[in-house]
Order: C-alpha cells, then sequence, then structure tokens
C-alpha cells in the first residue's frame, strides 16, 4: 500500500516547508498547494488528510472545507490559524474540521494531530466496512423464496423496513423466518447502524425479564448492587426484537404497552420516566386472536400491535419454494462442510414436498443439513432424507426384523384416525386414504362402534 498522502494548503511556502519535512520524516507522502483552485486540483490528484489554512489568496479555509466535505464525507481536514478565535474554531468544527493548530505550529503536535485523524479516518472505514459485511446477511435477497406468498411478505418487510412504523407483530409458525424478518427489517432500516437487542421472553423469569427490558436502580432489590440499562435504553436508536412476546407476564405486558404508546417507561425501582426511540419488533408463533382467547395475550396490547402485523406463511403454504430453498441450503452447506453436492434429484424434490414440514424452513434446512452431512452421492437422492420416509408411512415403512402385527396396526391406526377426527368417519376414512365404506367395515370388524 502507498504510504498516506497530506495536503498542505497555505499561500507561504515558509510554512509549508518545515511542515513537509516533518511530515516525510514520519512515512507520509506530501503534495503542497498555494491556493484554491490548486488544492482543488491536487485534492482531485487524491489525498487522505488536508492541512488548511484559514487565508487563502483566492478563497477562505472555510468555504474550501465545505466543499472539500461535500465531495468526500469522511475527509480528515486540520486547520491552520495564524491568529485564532472561539468563533472561528467552532464553525471550523461545525462544518466537520478534525481539529486546528496555531501558526507557527509546533511541528510535533501538529505531527501527532496528522496521526490521530489518519488513525479515526481507518477506524471509520474499518467500520463501516464491518457493519458492511455484517448486515450482508440479512439483505432482503437472503429471505428466499419466489411463491406469491413469500414475495408478498418480503415486499411488506422492505416497506416497513424504510418506514417509519415503530411498532411491527410478526406472527408464524416455528421456523418460519420470524428472526430472519426482523433482521432483515432493522439492517435495512435508517437504523441499521444503531444496536439490534434481541431477548426471548419465554426463556426468563418476570423480574429478570423485567429488569433486562428496562433496567434497573441501584437497589431497587437485594442484589442490584449497581445501576443497569435495560434493552431499551442500550438500543436508543436501534431496533428491539422481542420474541415470544406473548410468553410475558401480563403485568409486564401493560408495562410494554405503556412503552409503545407513549414511548416511556421506568427502570425498576426508579422514579423517572425514561425516553428513548426505540423500534419494537414483536414475534410470536401463537395466533394472535386465540392468545387474546385464551387470556394469554392482553386484549389492549393486542390491539397495540394489530396495527402492523406481518403473517410469516408457513411451509406447506408455498411447497413451490422448496426446490429454491433446497438449492440455497445447498449452496450454503456446500460452503460450510467444503463439499461439491449439485443439489437435489427430482425424486428427491418429490419426497421433500409430500412431508408436512411442521417445523417449516428451520426443519427443511436441518434435513438438507442432515443429508449433506453423509450423501455419498453427487446428488440429494430420497434415500438420503430417511427421516422425512419415516413420517410418511405410505412412502417408506419398513417391516422390522420381527416381523409385525397387521391386524393390530390397522386397528391402532383406524382408532387413532377416528380419534383425532372426533369420530367423524367421512375425515378419518381421508386420512386413511380409504373410502367411506371401508371405514364402516373396519369400524365393525374391530368393533368400535360406541
Ligand atoms: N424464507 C427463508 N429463506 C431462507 N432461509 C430461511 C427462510 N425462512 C427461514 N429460514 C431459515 O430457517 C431457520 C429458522 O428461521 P427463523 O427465522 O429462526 O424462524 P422463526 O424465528 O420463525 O422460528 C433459520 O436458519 C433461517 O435462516
Ligand atoms: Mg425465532
Amino acid at each position: 500500500m502507498p504510504p498516506p498522502t497530506v495536503l498542505i494548503v497555505d499561500d507561504e511556502e515558509m510554512v509549508r516547508r518545515p511542515i513537509r519535512v516533518c511530515l516525510e520524516e514520519a512515512g507520509y507522502q506530501v503534495v503542497e498547494a498555494g491556493d484554491g483552485a490548486e488544492a482543488q486540483l491536487r485534492f482531485t490528484e487524491g489525498a487522505d488528510l488536508v492541512l488548511l489554512d484559514y487565508r487563502l489568496p483566492d478563497t477562505d479555509g472555510l468555504t474550501l472545507l465545505r466543499r472539500l466535505k461535500t465531495q468526500a464525507p469522511d475527509l480528515a481536514v486540520i486547520m491552520l490559524t495564524a491568529y485564532s478565535t472561539i468563533e472561528r474554531a467552532v464553525a471550523a468544527m461545525k462544518e466537520g474540521a478534525f481539529h486546528f493548530v496555531h501558526k507557527p505550529c509546533d511541528l510535533d503536535e501538529l505531527k501527532t494531530l496528522v496521526d490521530l485523524a489518519m488513525e479515526t479516518a481507518r477506524l471509520r472505514r474499518d467500520v463501516k466496512e464491518l457493519r458492511e459485511r455484517q448486515s450482508a446477511p440479512f439483505a432482503f435477497d437472503q429471505i428466499v423464496g419466489a411463491s406469491a406468498a413469500i414475495r408478498e411478505v418480503k415486499e411488506l418487510l422492505r416497506k416497513i423496513a424504510a418506514s417509519p412504523a415503530s411498532t411491527i407483530v410478526l406472527f408464524g409458525e416455528s421456523g418460519t423466518g420470524k428472526d430472519l424478518a426482523a433482521k432483515a427489517i432493522h439492517f435495512n432500516s435508517a437504523r441499521a447502524s444503531r444496536p439490534f437487542m434481541n431477548i426471548t421472553c419465554s426463556a426468563l423469569p418476570e423480574a429478570l425479564l423485567e429488569s433486562e427490558l428496562f433496567g434497573h436502580e441501584r437497589g431497587a432489590f437485594t442484589d442490584a448492587k449497581q445501576r443497569k440499562l435495560g434493552l431499551l435504553e442500550l438500543a436508543d436508536g436501534g431496533t428491539v426484537f422481542l420474541d415470544e412476546f406473548t410468553e410475558m407476564p401480563p403485568a409486564l405486558q401493560a408495562k410494554l404497552l405503556r412503552f409503545l404508546e407513549e414511548r416511556a417507561f421506568k427502570r425498576v425501582g426508579g422514579l423517572e420516566d425514561l425516553r428513548v426511540d426505540v423500534r419494537v419488533i414483536a414475534a410470536t408463533n401463537r395466533d394472535l386472536e386465540e392468545a387474546v382467547r385464551e387470556g394469554v395475550l392482553r386484549r389492549d396490547l393486542y390491539y397495540r400491535l394489530k396495527v402492523l402485523p406481518v403473517r410469516m406463511p408457513p411451509l406447506r403454504e408455498r411447497l413451490d419454494d422448496i426446490p429454491l430453498l433446497a438449492e440455497h441450503f445447498v449452496s450454503s452447506f456446500n460452503r460450510e462442510f467444503r463439499k461439491r453436492v449439485r443439489g437435489v434429484s427430482d425424486e428427491g424434490l418429490a419426497l421433500l414436498r409430500t412431508h408436512p414440514w411442521e417445523g417449516n424452513v428451520r426443519e427443511l434446512r436441518n434435513a438438507i443439513e442432515r443429508a449433506m452431512l453423509f450423501a455419498e452421492s453427487e446428488q440429494l437422492e430420497r434415500a438420503d432424507f430417511p427421516s422425512l420416509g419415516a413420517a410418511l408411512p405410505r412412502a417408506g415403512f419398513q417391516l422390522p426384523p420381527e416381523g409385525i402385527d397387521l391386524e393390530a396396526l390397522e386397528r391402532s391406526l383406524v382408532v387413532q384416525a377416528l380419534e383425532r377426527e372426533a369420530g367423524n368417519r367421512t375425515r378419518a376414512a381421508a386420512l386413511l386414504g380409504m373410502s367411506r365404506d371401508q371405514m364402516r367395515y373396519r369400524v365393525e370388524k374391530f368393533g368400535l362402534k360406541d
């Protein structure tokens, strides 16, 4: 890498010379300019830092500072000034100057400042790059699927991310991508550079959950030796993801509701109302109305959250996405396991389409992970998904070595089907792939009439 370049802009050669010598000794590359026009020219050729005199023959330093900063917002600029006033300094800092030095310059001080500014700029670049790399896994295109159902959801998530909406509820069965969606919203919003905080409400007892979320004051309870900031405060400017929020005890749901409505809360043991700017994404795998009926979810909280609900569709409603998802997971495990599997065979895909996928995309991901670990063929075949076969007796039930009592098995299956369908013979028959007459015959044969 070439050494970093410093551009010195001052109309006096006498000022520029010693600075140049000092910075070149420190390993910098130095270019000089005597006025604003030349400065602009040299700057276009590339400079990492600019030392800028306040008074120039053709312009003033503040104007030039402003111009350079619009061209390169991250540029480090140190102002040089013969006679400094507080107002000038403040004005320069407001325009984004890194610092200012008095002339004649103390060269040691100047060199230290240049080092510091360069280091700061480098850190800022690193942070930016890191942040981009970190958020890449949460781009919307990580939510895979081309079905109408998932395209609609992605469209809605995109709109939400770009909007100022402060409260969102994601609901859908386990494994439908609620975590993924919450992160996609955050990392594609104006809040992306602020924290994303995540808490699973069912994982903690009430008191702990309350202090995790809202923080507590010193002495709020026996173990509270120090004030502690809650997630809401820590996430100021960012997003808090409340997973399984329906499992929060009612008193906490009330406190959460107050926060959602007034954006204010108190730390545990605190008197002061605190205000923070946080987007709340709440998620649950329960049916919301049902949770209200069962008394699990407070009605008032439900109404507040109902404003912006997003339903993550279960995988069985979008079976057409299975090939795409399978391909996505195969290539991601290829990378992870250093394999070269070429996807799933047609027969394998046909099997994947018949599975009920109660665990949704997570279950599919796990099935492919397992298949990839053991697969020896180039493509994943039907036989590479043995666990799916077992869930589907008709597709792959195997006779155990000791044989089987077919009558007893049949009776047990008929009983289970009738129980599941609350005695409705037509539906029980459908579950077992037989006609109503065949069912009636078996009910009589096994003496199952009530
Ligand atoms: N549409 C999707 N595209 C790609 N991966 C998905 C999709 N939906 C879910 N996943 C993956 O499935 C797993 C479970 O998703 P997650 O967001 O944790 O579900 P939930 O929070 O709803 O239980 C994760 O590995 C996630 O990356
Ligand atoms: Mg989850």
